[in-house]
């Protein structure tokens, strides 16, 4: 290559990889998934290689129905467009359009011991509150086939996602040393702020999708009469100022929310708030709120229409991840000792 050429090559950019699974609950993302994940990934399209999926092959992990299984893997490559993930800057496909992470998924279950998979805390809560298939159980492995394929540097998500990252980063390393390099061993990215957003009625359990109490959880799609009633009726601790403390988790949740929404810092939302209470910084939090759902939503509902245009995204989305994903399942397969065809 000449040196001329050589300058112009585009210098190559780190990758960036993440996905969000498109059910448990019909309400669709919730602001959790939106500040823990989606606005961060919004952030870092303009410097990385990004890549981001619809998980709906996780999904099927809790049988869910099948029109509801199809109607929210639209819903989601909606939302995350709606949220301004661009399909012309980043890749935007579903897992089950990829075939590779089955198989790479198979790869890994070789690889993976019954001992790290019965340690993972997802694992643990789910298999209580459904029988466990198979499928939940190695869930992570295909969580870590998902990140390997796509060789990725760095996978923005939120806290709850960590001891699954540390698994993908372990099997990795353990694939690298027993076989050779392979796959890029992935570094985590969680959000110093917004990295876990809590139920608005149960401090203590993160907000969910999936949770029973509608009023639990303000998710993408509200209207703002929604999320006015959702953000008055959230649970407040004892006392009535407004300061963030470890002994005061939902007034610090709302605090972190306020911030987020506004760009205040906590020390700037106690000050602004120092003589107020509670019925005020609700109201302001709520304003703050609407002000960052409202574009969102608005814009959804019109992706969400075009299904033509959003099902060319998809597809053009899976033809660049099936070509990534490929190369390296390949690679894999080699390195195991499967017999390439052309060989035979
Ligand atoms: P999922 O669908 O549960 O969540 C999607 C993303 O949203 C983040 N998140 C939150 N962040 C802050 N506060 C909350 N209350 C909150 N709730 C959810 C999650 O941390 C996540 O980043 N296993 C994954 C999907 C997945 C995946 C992957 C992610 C499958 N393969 C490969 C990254 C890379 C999951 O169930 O996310």
């Amino acid at each position: 290559m000449s040196t001329q050429a050589q300058k112009e090559q585009p210098t190559k950019r780190p990758i960036i990889f993440s996905g969000m699974q498109p059910t448990s609950g019909a309400g669709g993302l919730t602001i959790g998934n939106y500040i823990g994940a989606l606005k961060n990934w919004v952030e870092l399209q303009n410097d990385y290689d990004c890549i981001y999926f619809i998980a709906d092959l996780h999904a099927l992990t809790i049988r869910p129905e099948p029109a509801a299984l199809r109607k929210q893997t639209l819903d989601v490559a909606a939302m995350y467009i709606a949220s301004g993930i661009d399909p012309d800057k980043s890749v935007i496909f579903a897992q089950s359009h990829v075939p590779a992470h089955a198989q790479c998924a198979w790869l890994l279950n070789c690889f993976a011991s019954m001992g790290e998979c019965q340690k993972m805390t997802q694992f643990k809560e789910k298999s209580e509150k459904h029988s466990a298939s198979v499928g939940l159980f190695t869930y992570p492995v295909l969580q870590a086939a998902d990140i390997l394929l796509y060789q990725t540097n760095l996978v923005p998500v939120g806290a709850d996602q960590k001891q699954h990252l540390e698994l993908s980063r372990n099997l990795a390393e353990r694939f690298n040393h027993y076989y050779s390099d392979t796959f890029t061993v992935p570094e985590v990215f969680i959000p110093k702020v917004g990295a876990r957003v809590m139920s608005l009625q149960d401090p203590t359990k993160k907000m969910s999708k999936s949770d029973e109490n509608p009023k639990a959880t303000i998710f993408l799609t509200d209207s703002a009469d929604e999320i006015r009633n959702k953000i008055k009726r959230a649970v407040t601790d004892s006392g009535t100022d407004i300061r963030a403390a470890e002994d005061r988790p939902a007034v610090t949740n709302l605090i972190e929310l306020y911030g987020i929404a506004t760009g205040y810092t906590q020390a700037e939302t106690e000050a602004q708030f120092e003589s107020k209470g509670y019925a005020e910084f609700k109201s302001a939090l709520a304003d703050a709120m609407v002000a960052m759902v409202e574009p969102i939503s608005k814009r959804y509902q019109e992706i969400r229409n075009d299904k033509a245009a959003l099902n060319a995204i998809l597809k053009k989305g899976a033809e660049e991840a099936n070509r990534r994903a490929t190369r390296t399942l390949r690679k894999a397969y080699k390195k195991m000792g499967m017999v390439e065809l052309e060989n035979v």
